[in-house]
């Protein structure tokens, strides 16, 4: 187990072994299961005590017929025992029942809640290196293997154990031979199906893993079907998948057949017994060593133990496959978390919004050095462009600041406050970010715009919007400011998806603004209808705007060229110009359009 693990305040304390982790939700409803354990031993404690209970009705009977008494007066408590047997399985049964109503959805719903929060604190590099649909089915199978493995120990092992226990007793008061020979059979037959479940473990695994990468393929064709439509693709993605199917298929053939010889076994070992205890217990009472009764008590204990232990090598089976799935969830949520807020730290306090780069050095992996000593400090309320190739930097740039990513060396300072010694939530609550593809919750327009102030009133969020220039496409969607906007807000164009986030970041009314391709989906009469919006937003606070429309930052008051990481050329649009540079190399090839992708010099 990993004991280093660092784990962000507010994250519930989980543990990366799946033992712990499980026990840590069990322990929350303790009193509960404690309950429902209680009834379950008293339940199978009933359940086997029935034969027994049999046995003295034979027994007082045949006494009775013997010395010609009544036969109701003789069975009387022997019958009352019966009653009350009968009576004590629906109680308890009922009763585990009802503490089992009481305690599931609850510890489901924790588990789902835990993993969630814990989840949510970890890092963007997590988020990027990780499926969305894939995280999200994992919290629902980790909740439910950590239910069934416990319901499985509950009502199938625990049971049994009970049974076990009272049968032993019960029937060594009638002979301790016959004891034994339930013992040995008992310990071989535990420890076979024990042995069996195991090997097929493997089987198991494989054949889930082929399960989920069918998933995963469907998945994969389903969000692709564009690609599949414009290249007419139909059949070839069918036949893909039927290559994956059948793969599948072959797993699954392997596990049955495996899972029928685990039958054989069971079936084979509860005739074994049936006939040697039936066969044995004749014998003892041929010999006169056992009344009629104890006779019948041995069979009848005999068939309820087979039904009870029936199946235990494909519970013990099911149990491995429910801790695999809750190590294999385990493994991937309960990671350290990567960027924690230091004890005690302090919140960000924005008054000027000067942000300093000193001796930054920042590489995503091993060998790609993105910045290497970089300094640049941007004043108080300045606002600033920033221009380069694909991949110089600029991007990064505005997620170090956000703390998406930590620096290797040097620090980056907000108004003199090092951004890694204050909360991660102070500093992002004063920066709104306008990314190049916003994504939008599928909420309606309503609360995806509020979203970026959750106390505005409808007056306020409508207002921002008119500002946005969002406004008028609102109105002509048919719900209005009611509308859904589909998965991601694939239902909203790029640029009215633009709009809605701009709207969101002029609610929220922070001092330090991002904008990285912010208005890139615009068109240049929407875009300039926009700017009048993002100006009047940009009033007052620092402002950096990533664009590859230099006709977009060209007014700015300060231009920072990007190349391979460094900063090549500091300036204001006509200082950079004059100084026929990268900057003026570009302005001119574009003449108000685009960048080229490359440099063609
Ligand atoms: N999550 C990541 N993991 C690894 N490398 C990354 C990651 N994000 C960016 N990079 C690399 O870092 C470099 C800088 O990327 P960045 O996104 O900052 O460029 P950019 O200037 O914003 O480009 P663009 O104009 O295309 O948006 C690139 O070489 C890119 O491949
Ligand atoms: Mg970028």
């Amino acid at each position: 187990m990993d004991v280093t693990l660092k784990i962000a305040r507010g994250a519930p304390p989980l543990s990366p072994s799946p033992w712990r982790f499980a026990l840590y939700f069990y322990l929350k409803s303790r009193y509960t299961l404690l309950g429902i354990f209680v009834f379950e031993a008293a339940q199978a404690a009933c359940t086997i005590l029935l034969p027994y209970a049999i046995k003295e009705i034979i027994d007082a009977v045949t006494l009775a017929n013997q010395t010609g008494s009544n036969v109701f007066a003789a069975a009387e408590n022997a019958l009352i025992l019966f009653a009350v047997l009968n009576l004590g399985i629906v109680l308890f049964s009922r009763a585990s029942g009802a503490m089992l109503v009481m305690t599931g959805p609850f510890l489901r719903a924790e588990i789902r809640k835990s993993l969630f929060s814990y989840l949510q604190h970890h890092s963007h590099r997590y988020f990027i290196s990780h499926f969305a649909g894939s995280l999200a089915s994992r919290i629902a199978e980790v909740s439910m293997s950590s239910m069934h493995a416990l319901w499985t120990i509950t009502f199938d092992f625990y049971p049994l154990i009970i049974k076990s226990v009272v049968a032993l007793i019960v029937l060594f008061g009638a002979s301790g031979e016959l004891a034994l020979v339930l013992t040995l059979w008992l310990g071989i037959y535990i420890y076979v199906s024990y042995l069996l479940a195991r090997r097929c473990r493997v089987y198991a695994k494989d054949f889930a893993e082929a399960r989920s990468l069918v998933t995963g393929k469907i998945v994969d064709s389903v969000t692709n079907v564009m690609n599949a439509k414009m290249f007419a693709r139909r059949r070839y993605e069918e036949d893909y998948l039927t290559d994956y199917l059948n793969h599948e298929v072959d797993h699954a053939l392997r596990t049955y057949w495996y899972m029928e010889k685990l039958r054989w076994f069971q079936f084979t070992a509860a005739l074994v017994l049936m006939v040697a205890m039936v066969g044995y217990a004749l014998k003892i009472w041929s010999d006169g060593n056992m009344t009629v009764g104890e006779f019948s008590m041995v069979a009848g204990l005999t068939i309820l133990l087979i039904e009870a232990a029936r199946g235990l090598s494909r519970s013990f089976l099911e149990f491995f496959e429910y801790l695999g799935n809750i190590s294999d969830g385990v493994s991937i949520f309960v990671q350290s978390h990567e960027i924690i807020d230091k004890p005690d730290a302090p919140r960000l306090t924005v008054d000027r919004g000067v942000i300093t780069f000193c001796d930054v050095c920042f590489i995503y992996k091993e060998g790609m050095q993105v910045f290497d000593h970089l300094n640049v400090t941007i004043e108080a309320k300045q606002q600033v462009g920033l221009v380069g190739f694909s991949g110089s930097g600029k991007s990064t740039f505005v997620n170090l600041i956000l703390r998406l990513f930590e620096p290797h060396a040097g620090a980056i300072l907000i108004d003199g406050q090092n951004i890694l010694d204050v909360t991660q939530d102070s500093l992002r609550e004063n920066i709104s970010m306008i990314p190049q593809d916003p994504q939008l919750f599928h909420r309606s327009l309503m609360e995806n715009i509020r979203y970026g102030r959750l106390d505005a009133s409808d007056e306020e969020v409508i207002e921002a919007a008119k500002k946005a220039y969002a406004h008028e496409f609102i109105l002509e969607t048919e719900q209005r400011y009611a509308s859904l906007v589909g998965e991601r807000g694939v239902k909203l164009s790029g640029g009215q998806r633009q709009r809605i986030a701009i709207a969101r970041a002029i609610l929220k009314n922070s001092p330090i603004l991002i904008l990285d391709e912010a208005t890139s989906s615009l068109d240049s009469v929407t875009e300039k209808k926009i700017q009048l919006g993002l100006e009047n937003l940009m009033k007052g606070r620092t402002v950096v705007v990533v664009a590859h429309r230099l006709s977009t930052i060209s007014h700015m008051d300060r231009i920072l060229v990007f190349d391979q990481g460094r900063i090549i050329e500091d300036g204001s649009h006509e200082q950079l110009l004059r100084r026929k540079g990268h900057y003026a190399h570009l302005w001119n090839m574009q003449a108000g359009g685009f960048l080229p992708e490359k440099e063609e010099s």
